[in-house]
């Protein structure tokens, strides 16, 4: 036997090969950090000037002409190339600028590159320019905590996921205490501009900043980010110009490669039904890009759901002469018996396992759940202004908050008067198992929103199916198909003729390839009965040996494996498309910048074409926004933007629902996404969603 050589722990540590490995530094981030990617090509010319398109148009929300008057007759802007400028708008354009940059909300893949395009076109244009980064967020602006960016900086994170070089944070500058002293630290940093990388409550904020800094001359930019790609914006005419927010793909990537991996498990072990949460946190965009991405059985999505309609009831309360308004939208109860029918229908089929992707949001768009939301973001906020404290402070454990409910259920009962949560609410309420209610009455984060990811949805859909399956088990309804083929063999092994039993045990031994048991057999008891009554076993006899083995493998047991995607891929490193996108979108920001423009949000036109016709616009923030009811009141806000149940990616999908269910004998149809490839020429280059919905858009592109 060779003797093994053992190093000591000192000499091993100081192995180069052990240096090697273990350096944190590895070939795949050298290689990220070195890559350099494509630029628009009018991002590349020395001058840029903006063009004011008139083509695009808006209908403005009287509120926001009212609360954003400075900027709310902005244009969208393209970028154009400045042939021969004057020398004053040379001067202009190249001035030494002081621009701050920060990131709002979760993290997203690329926002490095949107410092690293802003750090390169400032500093190209003048190297006395200084980019400085708010740190941990709105608060960075704040409290004025901020760090100068270095080249040696942005060089170290390019290409590279995440938010870590200056991290992030979820405060909002909404009262005018934060907002005094954010102007203070702008002044202070001697600002000629600032730029907020964030979704829709953030670039909220960039609007409002960028009024309040109007008169101080400092502009404001915003940019689109969030995994969620719920920030999609097109004019009044419906003509597209942010298809998507950056860091979706990168995200949708990630999840679409785990869950691909799934299916590839679920379909070569074939014991078990995957549950995957995948992030968003109302819009279902990235489950609809993940369905595409993977084919996996069931994809359910939020706004399909809350557009279903139950014909069936409509009907019946015609009947009645009545309305039923519980026919519109669909409850929980109804959604489980959804899934279940799949799960039936593939198990008919030999097949008890799978893969279903439940959008992280979904509660939002189910009936019942969502009046709980709205009612009880109500109470929440309205106890938080009327009171010193706030709502979880004073009821820091579940039974207080419930004892609050309950009061003023009471209170409302008592007084006979109206308020937001009665009787009805509380004794509804009630009948919600205790994680969910906890999950219900969790903190709103700073924006007044639900936090979704905090819930365990899927616990609660998976909870209701398993009830029912267990009822559909009692009425034999759910039950293993038995291939015809293995059920021969098992009989004839076993010394019976196949033929004789074949019509006492099925329901459709005339038919099919799979054999389903008749639906009275459930149990020992039930077979030996059905068998007895066909005089196959009589008295003491033994049920035969096959036949027992063949009841045994058509009982289901339905065995769940639950999984959440969420921070995961939001922290992976982005795809080329993020990458590219949004280098050339922190590009398009210094262009904006340098051409005075304020209140605008940078974006990249034909994102779903080739990148020759990718096109970088500024498009106005104000006109966008719209009256919400955020924290109990209504607020203007930044429109978010849901799947579109007629655009052609969910028709897409919706048209392939049956075909991924895959609830026939023929094998499945999964997909394999496979992982993030920055190097790999098969790398996809870009949302499938995005591919698709532009075929929709084509006859009114821009
Ligand atoms: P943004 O909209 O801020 O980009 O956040 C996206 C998101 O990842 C959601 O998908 C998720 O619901 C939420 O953030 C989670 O928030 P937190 O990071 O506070 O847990």
């Amino acid at each position: 036997m060779p003797v093994k050589k053992s190093f000591r722990i000192e000499a091993l540590l100081k192995n180069p090969e052990v240096l090697k490995v273990t350096d944190n530094i590895n070939s795949e981030i050298i290689e990220r950090r070195s890559y350099i990617p494509p630029i628009c090509e009018v991002l590349s010319k020395p001058y840029t000037i903006l063009l004011e398109e008139s083509r695009f148009r808006f209908d403005i929300d009287p509120e926001a002409r009212k609360q954003l008057p400075s900027i709310i007759n902005n244009k969208v802007q393209t970028i154009k190339e400045a042939p021969s400028p004057e020398e004053s708008q040379k001067n202009q354009y190249i001035e030494a600028r002081n621009i701050g940059i920060v990131f709002s909300g979760g993290p997203a893949p690329g926002g490095h590159n949107v410092i690293a395009g802003i750090y390169d076109a400032a500093t190209k244009a003048n190297p006395d320019s200084r980019i400085f980064g708010f740190l941990l967020g709105p608060d960075g602006i704040i409290e004025n905590e901020a760090v100068e960016i270095t080249a040696s900086l942005v060089d170290e994170y390019r290409n590279l996921g995440g938010f870590t070089m200056i991290k992030t944070g979820r405060t909002k500058i909404d009262t005018k205490e934060k907002m005094a002293v954010s102007i203070e630290t702008c002044k202070n940093l001697n600002l000629d501009a600032l730029v907020i990388v964030g979704g829709d409550d953030s670039n909220t904020n960039a609007a409002f900043l960028a009024q309040e800094l109007f008169d101080k001359g400092i502009q404001v930019i915003g940019v689109p980010k969030t995994i969620d790609g719920d920030i999609q914006v097109r004019d009044s005419d419906g003509k597209v110009l942010c298809a998507m927010s950056f860091g979706f793909h990168t995200a949708a990537r990630a999840f679409a490669g785990q869950i691909g991996n799934l299916c590839t498990d679920s379909s070569s072990d074939v014991k078990y039904w995957h549950i995957c949460k995948v992030m968003g946190r109302v819009a279902s965009h990235l489950a609809l890009e993940v369905a595409l991405q993977t084919h996996a059985n069931m994809t359910l999505i939020g706004e399909d759901l809350a557009n279903y309609v139950d014909r069936e009831r409509i009907e019946k309360a015609r009947h009645r002469k009545t309305t039923d308004y519980n026919a519109y939208g669909m409850t929980l109860r109804h959604l489980s018996r959804v899934i279940c029918d799949g799960i039936v229908r593939r198990a008919a089929v030999g097949k008890n396992y799978g893969v279903i992707v439940i959008p992280e949001g979904i509660l939002e768009f189910i009936n019942e759940i969502q009046g709980f939301i709205i009612k009880l973001n109500m109470i929440i906020a309205e106890y938080n202004q009327t009171h010193d404290t706030d709502f979880h402070t004073d009821f820091p454990v579940l039974e207080d908050k419930l004892e609050y409910l309950r009061r003023l259920a009471r209170r409302a009962r008592e007084n006979e008067s109206f308020t937001i949560w009665n009787t009805r609410d509380d004794d509804l309420f009630n009948e919600v198992p205790e994680f969910f209610q906890d999950g219900l009455l969790k903190e709103r984060d700073s924006h007044g929103n639900f936090q979704f990811s905090q819930v365990e949805t899927e616990k609660v859909i998976l909870g209701l199916v398993k009830d029912y399956l267990d009822i559909l088990k009692e009425r034999g309804a759910y039950k293993i198909g038995i291939e015809r083929g293995y059920y021969r063999k098992i009989m004839e092994k076993g010394g019976l003729a196949a033929d004789n039993y074949g019509a006492i045990l099925f329901k459709n031994y005339n038919e099919g390839e799979f054999l389903l048991l008749k639906e009275a057999i459930i149990s020992v008891k039930t077979l030996r009965q059905a068998l007895e009554k066909e005089g196959v076993v009589t008295g003491s006899d033994e049920i035969p040996a096959p036949i027992a083995k063949i009841f045994k493998k058509s009982i289901p047991s339905f065995k769940t494996q639950i999984h959440f995607y969420g921070y995961d891929g939001r922290g992976s490193d982005p795809t080329r498309f993020d990458c590219t996108y949004t280098y050339n979108l922190g590009l398009t920001v210094f262009s904006l910048i340098a051409n005075g423009a304020t209140g605008q949000m940078a974006a990249v036109m034909n994102l779903a074409r080739d990148f020759s016709r990718w096109e970088p616009i500024g498009i106005p923030i104000a006109p966008l926004m719209r009256l919400e009811e955020r924290k109990g009141k209504l607020a203007l806000v930044l429109e978010k933007s849901l799947v579109d149940v007629d655009s052609a990616s969910f028709r897409v999908v919706k048209a392939f629902r049956e075909k991924w269910l895959a609830a026939s004998p023929a094998a499945d149809n999964y997909r394999r996404p496979g992982p993030i490839r920055f190097t790999g020429k098969s790398e996809e280059d870009r949302p499938i969603t995005l591919v698709l919905n532009a075929l929709d858009d084509t006859d009114r592109s821009v």
